[in-house]
């Protein structure tokens, strides 16, 4: 799967967030989308999700040389954002087969404990415990789970090492890292410049005033 800007703008009201943006996010490849508070990181990744659209420029989704629309693009997608949550009054089991059953996949308890181990939660101490009384960073820990569950090709991850831990922000670096190796997509909203050297590619959204 390949997501390639064409020279994309967006803008709301009288103020552009940014313009003459084209890049191509290819498998196999991180791009980290950085820039100050409210510069367009999470709108450069709804455009992205075509959750909105730009208000000038392209975007192209497309498989081999297929296009990808509608459902196989969301299929093919998974983004995870701060906003995403949790039902508080659900454990985390049934929050995460909620949620992967939305996409159409059942959740065994051999991969649940699986990905619960892999993302450093202890299942035996969540279960029974509702997803409302885990810590922020158990719950960032838990989306990642979710993530991985969810055999999406093209992860678009807005700040996901937010509230996380050193050895949290290394985990889901290193996953990133994994899937790229696997041939997956990451596109990474991020303030971190760790974050930001460990990418294979950059776009500066601070530095996009230039083009406006
Ligand atoms: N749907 C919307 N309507 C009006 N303004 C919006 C909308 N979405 C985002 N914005 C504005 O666009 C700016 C960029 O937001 P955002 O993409 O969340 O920035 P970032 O993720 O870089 O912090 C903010 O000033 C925000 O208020
Ligand atoms: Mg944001």
């Amino acid at each position: 799967m390949e997501i390639a800007l064409q020279d994309v703008g967006q803008a709301y009201g009288e103020r552009w967030l940014f313009r003459h943006i084209t890049a191509q996010f290819r498998p196999g490849t991180i791009t980290a989308v950085t820039g100050p508070n409210g510069s367009g990181k999470s709108t450069l990744l709804r455009i992205c999700a075509r959750l909105a659209a730009p208000v000038e420029g392209k975007v192209t989704v497309t498989e081999g040389e297929r296009p990808l629309v509608k459902a196989d693009y969301r299929e093919r997608l998974a983004l995870v954002t701060p906003e995403l949550r949790f039902y508080p009054c659900l454990t985390a089991w049934e929050n995460m087969s909620f949620l992967l059953g939305l996409r159409g996949q059942e959740l065994s308890p051999a991969c649940y404990s699986e990905l619960l181990s892999r993302v450093g939660l202890q299942e035996a101490r969540l279960r029974g415990v509702l997803a409302g009384s885990l810590s922020t960073g158990q719950r960032q820990r838990l989306k990642l789970a979710v993530l991985l569950a969810s055999e999406a090709q093209g992860w678009l991850l807005d700040e996901p090492g937010a509230n996380l831990d050193a050895s949290g922000r290394a985990l889901v670096m290193g996953e990133a890292r994994k899937h790229a190796e696997r041939g997956g997509l990451v596109l990474w909203a991020t303030n971190d410049e760790r974050e930001e050297a460990a990418a294979n590619a950059c776009i500066d959204l601070g530095r996009s005033e230039a083009g406006l």
